[in-house]
């Protein structure tokens, strides 16, 4: 073998290298030129062994050379298929349109959430719009226009969290009734309106207290509106949301924006009145305070709103605890649950 065969050789072995179209074709052009065995640059080496001394460098440099260039051309071609494989594989991948996603959580509504969107729901049917108030709430709003003044012994029982700084003055709700102020504020009747949310008080958490639970506030304000049509309404709405063999009676009770005002219990729908663990074996379950709109909060009113004259106009209220009557209905024995975020126990609930 010459210095011109190598060269030659080396020159074929590049024009295949560049021809061949995949890796199993360039690994035959490889085994072909450079295989131990046989390759035809390889018997270069063979013929560098056996040539005479004075041809022994030039043959050395045609073969290096050829081998080098071979070798390089071999690796450069290689990169090249691999890279155009990669692409016809992410291509096929990113447009496999059949290929599943994976599945989405699904979410649920929350118990609470759910029960009063089934208070809304039933409140809607009888004429009443869902209207939302602020959880954080000045002493006018939450107390005073309320018919509680300073120092009202009624304000006892709703201690709650005050807000401090720039802020001072605040305080968050301890009751929806301030929705009730802020609905006659806004305009004249007639309207009835119930307003659903979050409310706050200073109680420690226990397995009936949290600082934070929810209430529905009604409100209905017109012409002509009667104690009757307060009973009548309560009434229907309890057999609506608890079914229809509930009953409910009411009792004399006091609050300072009502008069008269009762608390409203129903028959237990858990055992249909007969005593069970839900109702502590009363047969009832006290459920709601509610009343007549005392005259003197209308009173309060007409000085920023004409149209709340107290001897025109007349209205009841009511007030519901949202978190107790989740309890019941779902047997849960915690309050504190309700507000764990403990998936184990929302998705019971699904
Ligand atoms: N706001 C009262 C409470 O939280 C309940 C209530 C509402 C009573 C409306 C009468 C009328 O105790």
């Amino acid at each position: 073998m010459t210095e011109g065969d190598l060269q030659a050789l080396g020159e074929q072995a590049l024009e295949e290298i560049a021809g061949a179209v995949d890796q199993d074709q360039l690994e035959r052009v490889r085994l072909k030129y450079l295989g131990r065995h046989g390759g035809l640059i390889s018997l270069g080496a063979q013929a560098l062994a056996q040539a005479a001394p004075e041809q022994r460098a030039g043959l050395g440099r045609a073969f290096n050379a050829a081998k080098e260039a071979t070798e390089a051309a071999l690796a450069r071609r290689l990169g090249e298929l691999r890279a155009s494989r990669r692409g016809i594989d992410q291509a096929e991948e990113w447009l496999d349109l059949t290929y599943p996603t994976s599945p989405l959580p699904r979410g649920h509504q929350h118990p609470v959430a759910r029960l009063i969107r089934e208070i809304e729901d039933i409140g809607r049917a009888l004429g009443y719009e869902s209207v939302r108030g602020p959880e954080v709430e000045d002493d006018q709003y939450n107390f005073e226009l309320l018919n509680l003044p300073p120092d009202h012994p009624a304000r006892d029982t709703h201690d709650t969290f005050y807000l401090a700084g720039p802020a001072q003055g605040w305080l968050l709700r301890t009751h929806t009734s301030p929705v009730q102020l802020r609905t006659m504020m806004a305009g004249p009747p007639p309207y009835r309106i119930l307003a659903p949310g979050r409310v706050y008080r200073r109680d420690n958490p226990d397995p009936t207290h949290n600082p934070m639970f929810h209430q529905v506030e009604g409100l209905c304000v017109d012409t002509n509106i009667t104690f009757g049509d307060l009973k009548g309404t309560l009434d229907f709405a309890m057999k609506a949301f608890f079914g229809s063999s509930v009953k409910t009676r009411f009792f004399p009770s006091f609050f300072p924006f009502t008069e008269p005002s009762a608390d409203v219990q129903i028959s237990c729908p858990f055992c249909g009145g007969s005593g069970c663990r839900k109702c502590k074996y009363s047969g009832w379950i006290e459920l709601l305070g509610c009343g007549m709109v005392d005259p003197a909060v209308f009173g309060f009113v007409q000085g920023k709103q004409p149209g709340y004259d107290p001897k025109k106009i007349s209205g009841f209220a009511f007030g519901m605890g949202i978190d107790r009557i989740a309890m019941m209905k779902y047997g849960i024995g915690d309050i504190g649950l309700l507000y764990s975020g403990d998936l184990r126990f929302l998705e019971q609930f699904a």
